[in-house]
């Protein structure tokens, strides 16, 4: 018996994540034919996870280079985190009003920017999107922020219902925290249109709201100017709104966990303020962040040739997940007159909800080997043209079983 061992024995018992958990749970089956459709992350049509040929250029580069790994300031690498600012705003931002940090991936960023706002708006609430993408729930309450639902979702049209959402919105307090998907909205794909966008960016100016947005698929929508549309738009109007960006999907480095956090101020001596609070933040939880992903990175970004093979590399994810959404769309609908299947055709981005319920996605995994996250979404980068008529056929004969 351990000294002092009853210490830890009244710690509640902890759910685990349910995304990592079912990816814990592919990892540990053994069936050759299982197939992953849980988590988001992107697989090529041979069905692997890839090294994009730009990060293994850059990579090469790099190795040949052979730094020592030193320390990095608390705020991250700086040619980083100009050459992230640039993507994500544009080239005619007013970078000196932009308070800019590297962070551990996009959560790492909504959580030092959730640390940084709770210390100023202690009284704030953050509003997010029902549904949405569950972590946010749980980064932003850990933060101490009581955390609610703005309607999103018409699931008749599977579009933005944003009249209920704008009514929900306009009746807050100023200074309410406003969570946005800049793009391909998680788990459901639907995203505001231009003119929608618009009305919100009106409304936010009107009503004294504080948007953050998530901004996790750059690149997967429409392109990677085209899907920071939202952003720069309230950039260029010269609003005050915060930017949680990750760079895990679009270059395929999830597991070097590059991010930033940005913060739009109106002026550069308020931009100088935040930075510092941002670095304060960071000090206090991880200190400085890691070097290495972030020079694959900024390397990529300032290296035209090397840029420009990467953005091919984009498109071309984003029309093979587009092109999946059509190969499943097209088989479940030839197969099924029951469900309306077409109406999520519209969406964009790597996730389709199945329109199955809990236990109909268990049947899947525990039966065929195909994973699911529970709440039914389906991530269509792990398809492929070897598995897409199978997942469509079991999808399709568990839908038939509902009426029997
Ligand atoms: C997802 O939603 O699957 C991804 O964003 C990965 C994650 O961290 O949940």
């Amino acid at each position: 018996m351990k000294i002092a061992g009853h210490l830890f024995k009244n710690f509640n018992h902890q759910p685990s994540d349910p995304i990592f958990e079912l990816m814990k749970r592919f990892q540990a089956d053994s069936r050759s034919n299982k197939v992953n459709l849980g988590i988001g992350m992107y697989c090529n049509a041979a069905g692997e996870l890839p090294v994009l040929r730009s990060v293994w250029l850059a990579k090469e580069f790099l190795k040949e280079r052979n730094q020592p790994s030193r320390y990095l300031p608390m705020a991250g690498y700086s040619d980083y985190c100009c050459a992230a600012r640039a993507l994500v705003f544009g080239d005619d931002a007013d970078t000196e009003c932009i308070a800019t940090i590297q962070t551990l991936g996009g959560t790492g960023a909504l959580r030092i920017g959730a640390e940084v706002l709770k210390r100023h708006f202690p009284e704030a609430e953050v509003w997010v999107s029902d549904t949405g993408w569950d972590n946010h729930l749980t980064i932003f309450s850990n933060a101490g922020f009581s955390v609610r639902r703005y309607p999103y979702l018409d699931k008749g049209s599977y579009t933005v219902d944003f009249e209920a959402m704008y009514s929900c919105l306009e009746r807050l307090p100023r200074g309410s925290i406003v969570l946005l998907h800049a793009c391909c909205h998680n788990p459901t794909g639907a995203d505001l249109s231009k003119a929608q966008w618009l009305h919100l960016a009106e409304l936010v100016r009107d009503r004294g709201l504080l948007p953050f947005f998530d901004f996790a698929y750059q690149g997967f929508a429409a392109g990677i100017d085209e899907d920071a549309y939202a952003i720069r738009l309230m950039e260029r109007q010269n609003m005050a709104f915060v930017v949680a960006s990750s760079f895990s999907k679009n270059f395929a480095l999830y597991g070097e966990r590059c991010g930033a956090l940005f913060f739009c101020c109106q002026n550069e001596s308020q931009a100088g303020l935040v930075q510092g609070q941002m670095e304060y933040a960071v000090r206090g939880s991880y200190s400085n962040p890691p070097l290495h992903g972030a020079d694959i990175i900024s390397y990529i970004l300032h290296e035209t040739g090397l840029c420009d093979i990467w953005r091919t590399e984009v498109t071309e994810m984003r029309e093979r997940i587009s092109g999946m959404r059509q190969c499943l769309l097209d088989a479940l609908s030839r197969n099924s007159a029951r469900l309306d299947y077409y109406r999520l055709s519209g969406p964009r981005g790597m996730f389709l909800d199945s329109v199955l319920s809990p236990t109909e996605v268990d049947q899947l995994r525990s039966q065929l080997g195909i994973y699911l996250a529970p709440s039914g979404r389906l991530c269509l980068a792990g398809l492929n043209q070897a598995n897409v008529e199978m997942v469509a056929e079991a999808i399709l004969d568990i839908v038939d079983k509902r009426s029997i």
